[in-house]
């Protein structure tokens, strides 16, 4: 059903009635809704533009302004459904559009470029996981520098870390009541390839041309014929995704390392390979990699697609453990000698939760929760795995140059 935002007057909801007087000069038009711009209108685009409306409905001060898309169908069901305006490139819709921010869900390698586009153009970016593809650390960087300079309120799509219980691990953690933390695992176990193969191929006589702009898509990828699996598919494919590293790992790996806070890795070795599903597909389906910090302490993450039986995200320090059961809960258990009591903490979550985050941080200029920080200290060893998995080397991280290298 279309729906159009209403006018409102005043400034309610998404906690931003007592942070009037701290609105950045770009927000000082204070009493009217959030204008959002939507670049990307496949399944997890029109999905976040909706969790937008469903926000609206709710009486927030929000709307989806304007839509982007390169491939003309799913662009007019876009826009028809949001009442938007709608554009075939995301620079005029930057430019023409009005919008406060953006939700940027194109697929993996788009993200770096348009977040770097949104940024200079000066608005507040929603960024889908992962921030970048894996081939495009240089870019990364930059996005980095720019939006420390600039201010941006940035929010990674990594909507399992919105909840105010990671950020109650992060107290426990810091305030030493597990020790050093010297160990940590995580991981992401699914069964099928759905995820891959199993996206959805609207038309399979679709073709480059006027409706589906075939170059916008490639961007910096390697440049291949068109081919209707690899727009539609694009997760089976190296150029535009790496497999359950960089597509899932993203997930798990932010709300634990909103916990534990680790800084940049020192090295970094990954294997892996496609066990389970061959013929086209070229990522792995299965990656596991092992991350050194200079502080002293690893971090494994764990995953295939060929078998769904998750594993706990632990965290071992020297005086005690903390442990993520699934979605339910987490655990403090004191190690032997220990002074610390064990305790358990319910919680859970929701992507909803995580857009009025970043809604919130647009009028308040906070700092939402999985700010690009917290995002780059994923992506960098998820970078460095990736690399380490196609060729064959441990990837070291060089802090003094920021490069990384492989040996
Ligand atoms: N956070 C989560 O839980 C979650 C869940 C699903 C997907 N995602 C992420 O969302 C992103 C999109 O995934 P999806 O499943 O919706 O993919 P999709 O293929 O369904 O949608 C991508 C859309 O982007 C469009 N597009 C391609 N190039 C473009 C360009 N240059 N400019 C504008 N639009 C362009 C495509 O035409 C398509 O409609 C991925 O990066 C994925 O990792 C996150």
């Amino acid at each position: 059903m279309p729906v159009r935002a209403t006018r409102r007057e005043a400034l309610r909801g998404l906690g931003a009635t007592a942070a009037v007087t701290s609105l950045n000069p770009a927000q000082a038009q204070a009493n009217r809704p959030l204008r959002v711009g939507l670049i990307g209108c496949g399944g997890r685009g029109n999905s976040l533009a909706g969790q937008v409306a469903a926000l609206q409905q709710r009486g927030e001060p929000v709307e989806v302004a304007a839509v982007c898309d390169i491939y003309q169908p799913r662009l007019e069901r876009t826009a028809t459904r949001f009442s938007a305006k709608y554009y075939k490139e995301s620079a005029v819709l930057l430019r023409e559009a009005g919008v406060d921010g953006v939700i940027i869900a194109t697929p993996d390698r788009l993200h770096v470029h348009q977040a770097l586009e949104a940024v200079r153009a000066g608005k507040d970016v929603y960024c889908e996981k992962p921030l970048s593809h894996w081939a495009q650390f240089d870019l990364l960087k930059e996005l980095l520098r720019e939006v420390r300079k600039r201010k941006t309120v940035f929010q990674v799509g990594a909507q399992w870390v919105s909840n105010p219980i990671w950020t109650r691990a992060a107290e426990q953690i810091r305030k030493g009541a597990i020790g050093k933390v010297v160990h940590v695992q995580t991981g992401y176990f699914r069964h099928g390839d759905g995820g891959e193969r199993g996206m959805p191929i609207d038309d399979p006589n679709a073709q480059a041309g006027r409706g589906l702009d075939w170059e916008a898509f490639q961007a910096d990828a390697p440049q291949r014929p068109f081919s209707v699996s690899r727009f539609f598919q694009w997760r089976m494919y190296m150029d535009y995704s790496g497999g359950p590293s960089t597509d899932l790992y993203v997930h798990p790996m932010t709300r634990l390392y909103r916990a534990i806070q680790p800084g940049l890795p020192k090295k970094v070795v990954a294997i892996g390979g496609k066990y389970v599903y061959n013929g086209d597909r070229d990522v792995p389906d299965t990656f596991d990699l092992l991350i050194e910090y200079p502080q002293g302490m690893t971090v494994a993450v764990l995953g295939t697609l060929g078998n769904d039986t998750m594993i706990d995200t632990v965290v071992r320090g020297t005086e005690g453990t903390v442990r993520f059961t699934g979605e339910a809960a987490l655990e403090f258990t004191p190690q032997p000698g220990s002074k610390q009591a064990g305790r358990s903490i319910g919680y859970d979550v929701t992507v909803q939760d995580h857009l009025a985050d970043f809604l919130r941080c647009i009028r308040t200029r906070e700092t939402p929760r999985a700010d690009l920080e917290l995002g780059y200290t994923v992506q960098v060893p998820l970078i460095m795995a990736m690399r380490s998995y196609v060729e064959g080397k441990v990837a070291y991280f060089d802090a003094a140059t920021e490069q990384i290298r492989l040996g």
